[in-house]
């Protein structure tokens, strides 16, 4: 590794050691959390958000379409459209974090049909219904994660798609084809996550499920750098609006 990517590397590890703030309003905390770090986020979130590009394949979002970002960050997922990229009506990157807000819109910059939001997910709405919303390891971050999925769905359109990609725990005994992860997952990554502000539960996956029709699942678990050995649990999840 390259000393810039150590550097970089350091930055990150630090901020993740020091914790997220615990007053301040949400946007406080994830300015406060993320300002260090924004430049450094993409190449060492690279090998810790895992499924991000397998959660665009499975939306696939046809030509015209409109779609919705929520907590978007760095606005790094639209690189995982690739070419669709330029054939969609319209792509809206939704983040209340300026510091990684700055670098969504060095990176949409060209991109006419990509507009870059500061707002609230449990608020914003655009101005005309969504083909597709998604998420991507921003549930696990957004406290009022119900209300942020409840917006969703609200501008979404009926047979819209929704999509969520993030860390999560299994509940003790989840039924079905669900993944059952035991007592050492359960109660170390929460506890784990939680340090920087990342709350790890069953409860956003199985809210998603009930409000959503499914069209895909899958239940993983992906490395953590610096881990060696260890696997953090994440789902990807695509769904249908109903109606
Ligand atoms: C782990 S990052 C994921 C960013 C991006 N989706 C990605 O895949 O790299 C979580 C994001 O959620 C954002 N966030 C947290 N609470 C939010 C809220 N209430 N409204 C909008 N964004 C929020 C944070 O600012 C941060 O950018």
């Amino acid at each position: 590794m390259k000393a810039a990517a150590i550097a970089g590397d350091l930055r990150v590890l630090g901020q993740l050691l020091r914790g997220a703030a615990r007053t301040g309003s949400e946007a406080e905390r994830m300015a406060h959390f993320y300002a260090g770090q924004a430049g450094d986020y993409d190449r060492f979130r690279e090998r810790l958000l895992h499924g991000r590009a397998e959660l665009v394949r499975h939306l696939a979002p046809p030509a015209g379409s409109r779609v919705v970002e929520l907590g978007a960050g760095t606005g790094r997922n639209l690189d995982f459209f690739g070419d669709r990229l330029g054939r969609l009506r319209s792509v809206t990157l939704v983040d209340l974090c300026p510091p990684l807000l700055a670098v969504a819109r060095e990176r949409a910059a060209g991109r006419p049909n990509v507009q870059v939001v500061e707002a609230d997910a449990t608020r914003f709405r655009p101005e005309l219904p969504a083909d597709c919303v998604y998420f991507a390891y921003a549930l696990s971050m957004i406290g009022d994660w119900r209300a942020a999925i409840d917006n969703a769905h609200a501008m979404l359109r009926p047979g819209g798609m929704v999509g969520s990609v993030d860390f999560f725990v299994s509940s003790p005994a989840p039924g079905g084809n669900r993944a059952r992860h035991g007592w050492p997952t359960r109660a170390f990554w929460p506890r784990w996550f939680a340090h920087d502000g990342v709350q790890l539960s069953p409860a956003p996956l199985d809210y998603l499920l009930s409000r959503f029709e499914i069209v895909r699942l899958r239940e993983r678990r992906g490395r953590v750098p610096y881990l060696p050995g260890l696997t953090v649990p994440y789902y990807v999840f695509a769904g249908r609006k109903r109606g």
